[in-house]
């Protein structure tokens, strides 16, 4: 059965998934590339030459079986694109997806056909209903949550995500959207594991102790 995963959403110690403000020169704000470091190290990002030890491993799952991702309006751009009607996201003609990606907008726009099998899909919908779609959609493969903070936060907190890949940098950003506020006792509903690496990050994963698509009746 499809399952609903999260990998590599990079956060700093206290919590923040990006900075602030967001621009079209900043995508993460004062955040810059420090939380990504770790990432762009690895094989699995920066090709041969590439670090092949454990945060290539974790870094690697991210693609694995996944048959589409939801994203929110503000992953997809800086403030303001739902105004440019050319604004096909930050990542090029052929995005780096390759498969149906729903980007959740309260602006929502006719669906483009990108390069290499993505296809962005724009909805004003409810985290359930998107992924009703999405699962549709993926014909079978696991639904990814790209992010931002803000979506990661609206998913876990309707029960709907089975794995989650966390990863704490050892930077403080102070300020910026923070993945973890409204969310509590997580620890009651998912297995946690913490591993640390030699860059320094630590990588901490959460398995659903109880399956998306199996809502508990009692
Ligand atoms: N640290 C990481 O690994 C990582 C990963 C991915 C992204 N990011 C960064 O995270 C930032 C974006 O995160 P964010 O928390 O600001 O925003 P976000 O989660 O990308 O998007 C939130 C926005 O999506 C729209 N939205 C969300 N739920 C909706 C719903 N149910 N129906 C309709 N629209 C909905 C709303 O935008 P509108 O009302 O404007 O339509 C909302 O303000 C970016 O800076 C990005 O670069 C970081």
């Amino acid at each position: 059965m499809s399952e609903v995963r999260i990998h590599n959403l990079s956060i700093s110690l206290d919590g923040f998934a990006t900075g602030e403000p967001q621009t079209l020169e900043a995508p993460f704000g004062h955040a810059g590339e420090r939380l990504h470091g770790w990432m762009f190290a690895t094989r699995s990002w920066h090709g041969a030459g590439g670090s092949e030890g454990a945060d290539h491993a974790f870094a690697a799952r991210n693609d694995h079986g996944i048959g589409a991702e939801i994203m929110g309006a503000n992953k997809f751009g800086p403030p303001g694109w739902q105004d440019d009607p050319d604004w096909k996201g930050w990542w090029g003609p052929n995005p780096p997806f390759h498969t149906p990606t729903f980007v959740l907008t309260h602006r929502p726009r006719p669906s483009v056909e990108m390069e290499g099998g993505t296809t962005y899909h724009f909805l004003d919908a409810t985290p359930s209903e998107v992924l009703g779609q999405a699962r549709a959609a993926a014909n079978g493969r696991d639904v990814r949550i790209g992010g931002g903070a803000t979506v990661v936060r609206d998913f876990v907190a309707a029960g709907l995500v089975d794995h989650m890949h966390l990863v704490q940098v050892p930077i403080v950003l102070g300020r910026g959207v923070r993945v973890w506020d409204g969310l509590e006792a997580l620890e009651e509903r998912y297995d946690i594991e913490a591993t640390s690496t030699p860059s320094g990050v630590t990588h901490l994963t959460f398995t659903a102790k109880q399956r998306s698509d199996q809502p508990d009746e009692g």
